[in-house]
């Protein structure tokens, strides 16, 4: 079946949002990994006193967070997420951390629902290779940038660089278990070539453009610990494991953790290799 934008966005905010339970459980230990890619995208827009920057599909909103105490005072934080219950997240968040600079929007990043020039920075970790049309969604940013206002974005490399993300998804298919991807449908290795980052931000009328790589570590006590995250953190994977037999589910995992075997300490624990892509660009 041809990709249909229309009905992949629909599903895919519906997934979204089942997943934001995970992602709060997660999230101090997700950010513990993704630290240096969020130090990343804040020092790219040169955050300043005053100035007003926009998280899109923020998450549990901890980049933007970062973002918020750089530009007090006088300065304000949009954190915004396609999901309702992600912008729960990152308002509680923000609750936590005592920040008030900063508002919270459910907001779809291909309809940016903002004045065109109103901001000196966007960014966005792990978010624009996901959206149905992320084209529109760059043009978008641009034009609610001021001129000279800055985006940054992270966007994953090649799945054998994320092998965390990758080996599950690879073993679910070879078992028949998943229905083969539509190359077509946004995903999370659609940026993988660098190329591609490139020619979308040219193409929405960004110069300056800096792409760089960011290699993180997810760190577990067990590779157990790995798996329920990445369960939690993911509906489509679990879906596709509650589809399993438990029999299967226990070859699934077998042939999992033969695959990742390389990255157990001897006392069990696990340390899975990332690797991102993180791009600049001036408007
Ligand atoms: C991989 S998560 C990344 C979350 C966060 N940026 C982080 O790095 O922790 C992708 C996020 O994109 C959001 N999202 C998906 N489609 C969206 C859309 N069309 N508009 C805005 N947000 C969207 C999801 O709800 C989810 O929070």
């Amino acid at each position: 079946m041809r990709y249909d934008p229309s009905a992949f966005r629909e599903q895919s905010l519906d997934r979204w949002e089942c997943a934001a339970k995970g992602w709060g459980e997660h999230r101090a230990v997700f950010q513990a990994a993704a630290q240096p890619v969020s130090r990343w995208l804040i020092d790219a827009i040169s955050p300043q006193p005053g100035h007003r920057v926009l998280e899109l599909a923020a998450g549990p909103g901890d980049t933007g967070l970062l973002a918020a105490e750089l530009i007090a005072p006088g300065g304000t934080l949009i954190s915004t997420d396609g999901v309702q219950a992600m912008v729960d997240l990152a308002q509680a968040r923000a609750a936590e951390l005592g920040i008030e600079n900063a508002e919270f929007r459910r907001m779809n990043a291909e309809w940016i629902d903002l004045p065109a020039a109103s901001l000196d920075g966007v960014i966005a970790r792990w978010g624009y290779m996901l959206l149905a049309d992320p084209a529109t969604a760059l043009s978008e940013t641009r034009r609610v940038l001021r001129p000279g206002g800055r985006v940054a974005l992270s966007a994953w490399t090649d799945p054998d660089d994320n092998r965390w993300a990758s080996v599950p998804q690879e073993e679910l298919a070879s078992m028949g278990a998943v229905e083969p991807a539509d190359p077509d449908e946004p995903n999370m290795f659609a940026f993988r070539d660098p190329a591609t980052i490139r020619e979308l931000l040219e193409q929405a009328g960004f110069t300056e453009i800096v792409v760089e790589q960011v290699d993180i570590v997810w760190r577990y006590a067990s590779l157990d610990d790995w798996w329920d995250t990445q369960l939690d953190l993911s509906t489509g994977l679990a879906k596709g494991v509650g589809a399993l037999a438990p029999a299967r589910r226990d070859d699934l995992r077998d042939a999992i953790d033969a695959r990742l075997a390389e990255y157990l300490a001897a006392d069990g624990s696990a340390e899975l290799p990332g690797r991102t892509h993180v791009a600049s660009a001036s408007a």
